[in-house]
């Protein structure tokens, strides 16, 4: 063989002058954008571009309440990584050019099984707080979650946004007058489902919320005035625009921390769900199931849904990782009560993740809130965008012509 190697003949580009027509015709020139996004929100094409706006947009303390978790945050980082060792099971050859990103919830339909997961105080990461948020579901058919937490009440929410799904995420306590009225704010306001949140006996211990001087409920000492004051705009927006307060609790003219110790009750259990089951007439949702064994017992007290989830790894951080329990929960109760997932979904892929490990929908919170301290309601929006195109993207490219093909296929988490 070795006889037979020879000297290349080396292949060359024939040379011409350099042309300067065609190199003009190579820069792009572009009239000055009239987006409703700024510059930088414009060019954002992943969730963590907006975070990284958010990040500079918004006070350390703001920011670390979000982007944080619990002690460690070794849950949430967990999380996180479950979702990048997720394989979707693919077809090619599907002809996926007609797809339908649609989802019934509740046997009413979502354009997208994306939902707004309930997050507390929103008016403290953009000015406009949560109808900024539920604005942009109803905007887009989707499912916002008001938090028990949050800095409108249900009726000012609906004032404020009229249309559009709205669910009321609640603290039960064992003061039943107290959950009553909250309660009763909800159906009033006609929305449509109470979500429980079951995974909060106790506050969860968040390190950076602790350094930073922010506590449940927030108080503004200070240290965290001087740090606020680095973001001006954010501060005098929040100064111009009213009362910072908790607005489930707004009359109740009692301390906030005596008030957090009654919304975070450690004697809650199993009889909480049938007493709200014997309240409440319409559907209910219990948030924080970590475990099969819960989920069992949940799904027999008539609720019709569960979100499993370990709070964005904001309470426990030594717990299971929602993403690899799902299947096992699914297998044990989905035929019975629907199965939501939520904790670290940041695109659109991770939530065609969660769907083909058989998630009927996901929640995201992080993820939107890092849209609304970047831009308020337009980096919601963004946020949404960005993700339903990734979900498009997935589910054209494992095959999955609609959100139930997306399912049946299947997916395995990689050890
Ligand atoms: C939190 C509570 C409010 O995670 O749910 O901050």
């Amino acid at each position: 063989m070795q006889g037979n190697w020879r000297v290349m003949k080396i292949i060359k580009s024939k040379r011409r002058l350099p042309s300067l027509p065609y190199f003009l015709s190579l820069i792009e020139w572009k009239a000055p954008s009239f987006s409703i996004y700024g510059p930088r929100v414009r060019r954002a094409v992943c969730v963590n571009d907006l975070a990284k706006i958010a990040k500079k947009r918004t006070p350390k303390v703001v920011f670390d309440y979000v982007d944080g978790s619990a002690t460690y945050e070794l849950a949430y980082k967990k999380s996180r990584e479950a979702f990048d060792r997720v394989e979707i099971d693919t077809r090619v050859l599907q002809n996926v050019s007609n797809l339908d990103t649609s989802e019934r919830i509740l046997g009413k339909k979502v354009d997208l099984p994306i939902l707004f997961a309930p997050t507390g105080y929103t008016r403290l990461m953009h000015h406009v707080g949560e109808p900024a948020v539920a604005q942009v579901s109803t905007e887009k058919n989707l499912i916002y979650g008001l938090s028990n937490m949050g800095t409108f009440s249900p009726e000012e929410l609906v004032a404020a946004v009229p249309e559009g799904r709205k669910w009321f995420q609640l603290y039960v306590m064992q003061n039943r007058e107290a959950s009553m009225k909250i309660i009763n704010q909800a159906k009033s306001a006609g929305f449509e489902a109470l979500i429980m949140t079951v995974d909060t006996p106790v506050a969860g211990l968040r390190y950076r919320d602790m350094k930073n001087g922010l506590t449940i409920p927030p108080k503004i000492r200070l240290k965290t005035i001087f740090a606020i004051a680095r973001k001006p705009i954010w501060w005098l927006n929040l100064f111009s625009t009213g009362k910072l307060e908790f607005a489930s609790y707004r009359n109740w003219n009692r301390p906030l921390q005596e008030l957090a110790g009654l919304i975070f009750d450690p004697a809650i259990a199993l009889d909480d769900i049938k007493w709200l089951r014997s309240v409440w007439k319409g559907p209910i949702i219990i948030k924080g199931i970590q475990s099969v064994a819960d989920a069992k017992d949940v799904s027999k007290l008539g609720i019709q849904g569960i979100i499993v989830s370990n709070h964005g790894g904001r309470q426990l951080d030594r717990g299971p990782i929602p993403l690899e329990i799902l299947p096992e929960i699914v297998e044990a109760v989905g035929n019975k009560v629907e199965v939501y997932l939520d904790g670290g979904v940041m695109s659109g892929i991770d939530a065609a993740a969660a769907i083909a490990l058989g998630a009927k929908a996901v929640f995201i919170g992080r993820a939107y809130l890092y849209g609304a301290m970047a831009y308020g309601q337009r980096g919601v929006e963004k946020v949404i965008e960005i993700m339903r195109s990734e979900f498009i993207n997935t589910m054209a490219l494992t095959g999955a012509r609609t959100v139930a093909d997306l399912r049946k296929k299947g997916a395995v988490i990689r050890k």
